[in-house]
């Protein structure tokens, strides 16, 4: 079956296309059916005397997001949004709906919408943001392929914690109990032992009760790690990442970015490279100077993060945070060890962190220590310490949150549009 977006190359030929019927109006013996097959959307023109007494007692009994299969010929039609339109010749249903669909044109809450998720689906606004979604995940593999990272998926089902005790999803597993992934990390410190660089991308849970425009209890997390990488070369390749997959989707999705209403500029910006660097006390001084009441030792909230944020034109570096409010594998800055050698790399127009990365401590001593400083149970941490045993070395990765990424990439308000179906604090199904 012939796409709509392929379309452009069939100018005067006559097509079949299947689809769903998304609008459609009459002007007496004119009809103007709206067709979109989830490529691309077209108009259709039927002319009452010029199909059959069938076509056009199919195209009365017309019903939003009924599913028909239609003929025409394609002809170029300037005024179009697609740039063409076709002249109808016939038109069936292959399925015409039973009740009224429930999103009509009229505004919807977004309680509503989300209730609804499998049919919003069908819009042209989630379809552009699926779209970009897909893009970026594809663009973010293959960006790791260059660079010669084997990917190595990390187990769902885990022992223990690893990103704090509290915000875990208990799972019965047989007789005992499993958490479901809050990181793929330290799994990924075993495979780049053994295949230098690795990396994974899968589905990553956290409890969270926070309903913020930046939580998901389940969301998509792609974690990279490399032997013998530093924190800077760590940073660097981040920044080259997020250029490359920003420029990507300027390039292949600027459609959809067109139909999001997207402000490209920032995104133009961040295509440019050279992401400021700024360390964490600089950070607080700064924020403080622009009205905040953080005080130097706070992690950075949310609202601190969009502040700063919106101080530059592209995304930025937060490094050297104190080391009590980062996780226990951080390893400390030799030069000064109150500061672990880590990043948040930030989004900018307010969106906020987006990567976490960091040097992990490679001292077996000191590894073992910040295990059991934290209260995390040491005996499940033994494959972990393994790793300093034998034959440890500098090391770092970060772990990219997509849907942050698409929230961003796509300017959206809230990042339960940048999956297709949310899991949030309230929210489960469809
Ligand atoms: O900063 P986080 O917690 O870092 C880690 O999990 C490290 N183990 C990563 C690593 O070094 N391998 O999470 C990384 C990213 C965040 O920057 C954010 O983009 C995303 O994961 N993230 C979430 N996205 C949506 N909903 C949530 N609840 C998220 N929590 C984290
Ligand atoms: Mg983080």
């Amino acid at each position: 079956m012939l796409d709509i977006a392929e379309l452009s190359q069939k100018i005067g030929e006559t097509v079949e296309l299947s689809g769903w019927a998304y609008n459609f109006r009459s002007s007496g013996s004119i009809y103007f059916l709206q067709l979109r097959d989830g490529t691309g959307r077209v108009q259709i023109v039927f002319s009452k005397n010029e199909v059959s007494a069938e076509t056009w007692a199919t195209l009365e009994a017309m019903t939003m997001e009924s599913s028909v299969m239609v003929t025409g010929v394609v002809k170029a039609e300037p005024r179009a949004p697609s740039g063409f339109e076709l002249t109808g010749l016939s038109c069936v249903f292959i399925s015409a709906t039973s009740g009224e669909f429930p999103i009509s044109k009229k505004e919807h809450g977004v309680e509503f919408l989300m209730d609804e998720r499998h049919l919003w689906l069908r819009s042209s606004r989630q379809e552009a943001i699926m779209r970009v979604r897909s893009e970026i995940e594809f663009t973010l593999r293959e960006f790791l392929y260059e660079r010669k990272f084997i990917l190595m998926d990390s187990p769902i089902f885990t022992p223990n914690a690893c990103e704090g005790t509290t915000d875990l999803f208990e799972v019965k597993y047989f007789d005992g109990l499993a958490y479901l992934s809050q990181s793929g990390q330290l799994y990924q410190e075993a495979t780049s032992s053994a295949l230098k660089r690795t990396y994974c991308f899968g589905p990553t849970f956290r409890s969270e009760k926070s309903k913020t425009r930046r939580h998901l209890t389940e969301f998509w997390m792609l974690e990279a790690e490399a032997s013998f990488m530093d924190q800077n070369e760590n940073m660097q390749l981040q920044e080259d990442m997020t250029v490359f997959v920003v420029k990507r989707v300027l390039e292949r999705r600027a459609e959809d970015l067109k139909t999001l209403e997207r402000d490209i500029a920032p995104l133009q910006k961040t295509a440019e490279g050279n992401f400021p660097r700024i360390r964490y006390t600089d950070a607080i001084a700064q924020l403080q100077k622009l009205g905040s009441d953080i005080k130097d030792g706070d992690d950075l909230g949310a609202d601190d993060e969009t502040i700063l944020t919106k101080q530059y034109d592209r995304p930025i570096f937060i490094t050297h945070y104190p080391v009590e409010v980062k996780s226990f594998y951080m390893k400390p800055d030799p030069a000064d060890p109150r500061y672990v050698l880590n990043a948040d790399m930030l989004a900018p127009e307010g969106y906020g962190e987006v990567i976490g990365g960091s040097q992990r401590i490679d001292d077996l001593a000191l590894l073992e220590e910040r295990i059991r400083s934290h209260n995390l149970p040491v005996e499940m941490f033994q494959w972990y310490l393994d790793l300093r045993r034998f034959g440890s070395v500098p090391h770092s990765g970060f772990g990219i949150g997509l849907e942050r990424s698409v929230a961003w990439i796509c300017g959206l308000e809230h990042i339960r549009e940048a999956i297709p179906f949310a899991r949030l604090l309230n929210r489960l199904t469809p």
